[in-house]
C-alpha cells in the first residue's frame, strides 16, 4: 500500500529545512508543507514581508519563497498541530558535536533529534512516515524507532510510524541548484511502501535513475562518508599547497595536471584557508568517534588527520602573515576580505576566518573586516565584543572593526588578507586600493582569486596560496 502524501511537516527551519522545503513546495503544488521551529525569531524572519530579511541568504531562495509562501509553504512555531496533521515528517534539526559528557568533542549531540522524535511520538495521530533529514550517526534510526514504538504504549492514539533515512547533500551558496538538480537522492529504509511514497515525491522533478535506495545504516553512513571524502580532498590539496610553496612548484599547475585525470576530476581541489561550514568538521569527528566505538583505531586516526591538516592550514596562514610583516603585527592594521566560510552564503559556522582573525588579534593586529553578507552582529558572536578585553575571550592586544566595503577596509592598512572567494574580490581596483595602503603593502590571497598582474603592477607585495 502506497501512502498518499498530502501534508508534510518539517521540524527545523534552518539552512537545510528552509531551502529544502521551499524547493519541495515549488515542485509539488498539491502537497501542503509546514516548516516548524521552536525558535520564534527564526520563524518571524521566514515570514517577513521584506524578503531581504529571510534568516538565511541563498541565491534563488527569495523568488521561491515569494511564489510559494502562504500557498503551500508555511512557516510556524506550532510544532504540535503540524505534527498531528502530517502524513510525512522530516527531521531537519541541528546535530552539533557534543560539548560535554561521554564522547564530548567528537560524538554528535542527538538531544534535538531525540526531542523531535518525542514530539512526534506524543502528537502523531495516524500513520506517519518519519524521515531523517539531519545528518546522523549510524543506527540513529534505531533510537528514533524505539522512541516512536514506546509511544504507542504510552499515548492513547492510533499512530503508527515508518522511518526512512534521506540525507541532504546540498552545499550552501548553491543549495537551490543542488536541490533542483541533485546528483542523487538517497533513501534508506525497511518499508518498501514508505520508500515508494518518498520516492514518488522526488519523481516530480528528479529522474528515477538518480534515486538510490539502500538499507537504513548504509544511507546514514553514506552521508558521513561523502562529507569525509570531500573534506579529505580539501586537506589533500591544502597539504600540497604547502609543499608547492616550499619547493617552487605552483599549486594551480599541479591542480590542473591532476584534475584532468578523469579518475581524480577537477572538482573540490581548490586550495584555501581550510574547510569551514557547519558539517565537515562535526561529521568527521563523528566518524572518528564511531570508528573508535567499533574498535577501529587505525581508521579513526586516518580520518582524524584530515582535521589536523585543516587546523594546521589556518595556523600556517597566520604565521606566514606574521613573518612577511617583519615578524610583528602588533598595532599593524590588517584588512580581512571575506568572513563567511565560502562565497554566496552569510553562514560563518566554523569559518576559517574566525580562527585566523582570533590569531591575528591575539598577536596585536587591528583588523578591519569586510564581508558582503556577514553582519556586525554575527561578527560580535564569532569574535566577541570589539573591546580589548572580552569577557569570554579574555584579554587581547589587538582589535577588530566592521566595515561596509572593501575600499574602506583597505584604507591605512599594511596588509589585506583574502579569506572568502566572493566574486567582487576578483574585480578589485588595485590602483585605488594601493594608494590608500601603508607601504610596504601586502596582499595575502588564500583563495588564489585576485588579478595578480594588476595588483603587482601597483606596487603591492603578493602572497598566493600554493605559490608563495
Ligand atoms: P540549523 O541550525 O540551521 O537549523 C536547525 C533548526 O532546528 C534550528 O532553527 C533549531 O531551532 C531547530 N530545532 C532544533 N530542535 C528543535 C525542536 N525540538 N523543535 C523544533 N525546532 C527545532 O541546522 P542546519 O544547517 O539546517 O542543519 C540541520 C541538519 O542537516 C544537521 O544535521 C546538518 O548536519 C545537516 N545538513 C546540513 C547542511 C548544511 O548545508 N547546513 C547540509 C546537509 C546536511
Ligand atoms: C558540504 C558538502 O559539499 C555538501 O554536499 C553537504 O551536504 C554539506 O557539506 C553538509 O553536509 O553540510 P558546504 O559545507 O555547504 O557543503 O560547502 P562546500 O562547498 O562543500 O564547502 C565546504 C568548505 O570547503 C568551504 O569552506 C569551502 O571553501 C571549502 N572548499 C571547498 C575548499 O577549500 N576547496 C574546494 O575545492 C572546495
Amino acid at each position: 500500500m502506497n501512502f498518499s502524501i498530502k501534508k508534510i511537516c518539517c521540524i527545523g527551519a534552518g539552512y537545510v529545512g528552509g531551502p529544502t522545503m521551499a524547493v519541495l513546495a515549488e515542485k509539488c503544488e498539491n502537497i501542503q508543507i509546514n516548516v516548524v521551529d521552536n525558535n520564534p525569531e527564526r520563524i518571524k524572519f521566514w515570514n517577513s514581508d521584506d524578503l531581504k530579511n529571510l534568516p538565511i541568504y541563498e541565491p534563488g531562495l527569495e523568488s521561491i519563497i515569494a511564489k510559494c509562501r502562504g500557498k503551500n509553504l508555511h512557516f510556524s512555531t506550532d510544532v504540535e498541530n503540524n505534527i498531528k496533521d502530517a502524513d510525512m515528517i522530516f527531521i531537519s534539526v541541528n546535530t552539533p558535536t557534543k560539548k560535554g559528557g561521554i564522547g564530548a568533542g567528537q560524538a554528535s549531540d542527538l538531544t534535538f533529534v531525540e526531542a523531535a522524535a518525542r514530539l512526534i511520538a506524543k502528537h502523531g495521530q495516524k500513520h506517519t512516515i518519519v524521515v531523517e533529514k539531519s545528518t546522523l550517526p549510524i543506527r540513529t534510526a534505531d533510537t528514533i524507532k524505539q522512541i516512536l514504538t514506546s509511544a504507542n504504549q504510552k499515548y492513547p492514539n492510533s499512530a503508527t510510524f515508518d522511518i526512512l533515512s534521506n540525507p541532504e547533500f546540498l552545499a550552501e551558496g548553491n543549495a537551490i541548484n543542488d536541490l533542483n538538480n541533485p546528483d542523487r537522492i538517497l533513501i534508506g529504509g525497511e518499508s518498501e511502501d514508505a520508500i515508494t511514497s518518498l520516492k514518488n515525491i522526488y519523481l516530480n522533478w528528479v529522474h528515477e535513475n538518480k534515486i538510490i535506495t539502500t538499507n537504513l545504516w548504509s544511507s546514514e553512513l553514506s552521508k558521513l562518508a561523502a562529507n569525509a571524502f570531500l573534506a579529505q580532498r580539501v586537506s589533500s590539496i591544502n597539504s600540497l599547497s604547502a609543499l608547492c610553496e616550499a619547493s617552487g612548484a605552483d599549486i594551480s599547475e599541479v591542480k590542473k595536471a591532476i584534475g584532468t585525470d578523469s579518475r581524480i576530476g577537477n572538482k573540490f581541489i581548490s586550495p584555501g584557508p581550510g574547510f569551514g561550514g557547519s558539517c565537515f568538521k562535526k561529521d568527521i569527528l563523528n566518524l572518528v568517534y564511531l570508528c573508535n566505538f567499533y574498535g577501529l583505531r587505525e581508521v579513526a586516526e586516518y580520518w582524524g588527520k584530515v582535521l589536523e591538516i585543516n587546523t594546521w592550514q589556518k595556523q600556517r596562514i597566520t604565521e606566514i602573515i606574521f613573518q612577511k610583516l617583519f615578524g610583528t603585527i602588533t598595532c599593524k592594521n590588517i584588512a580581512i576580505f571575506g568572513f563567511s566560510f565560502k562565497s554566496n552564503t552569510n553562514d560563518t559556522r566554523e569559518s576559517p576566518a574566525i580562527e585566523i582573525c582570533h590569531q591575528l588579534i591575539n598577536e596585536g593586529a587591528n583588523l578591519k573586516i569586510y564581508d558582503p553578507r556577514v553582519s556586525i552582529k554575527q561578527l560580535e558572536k564569532d569574535l566577541g565584543l570589539n573591546t580589548k578585553h572580552d569577557k569570554e575571550l579574555g584579554p587581547s592586544n589587538g582589535s577588530w572593526k566592521f566595515t561596509t566595503d572593501s575600499y574602506k577596509a583597505a584604507e591605512g592598512t599594511d596588509a589585506i588578507v583574502i579569506l572568502t572567494e566572493w566574486e567582487e574580490f576578483k574585480h578589485l581596483d588595485w590602483k585605488s586600493i594601493s594608494t590608500n595602503m601603508r607601504s610596504p603593502s601586502w596582499v595575502f590571497d588564500t583563495r588564489s582569486i585576485i588579478n595578480f598582474k594588476e595588483a603587482k603592477s601597483n606596487g603591492i607585495n603578493i602572497w598566493i596560496m600554493g605559490r608563495g
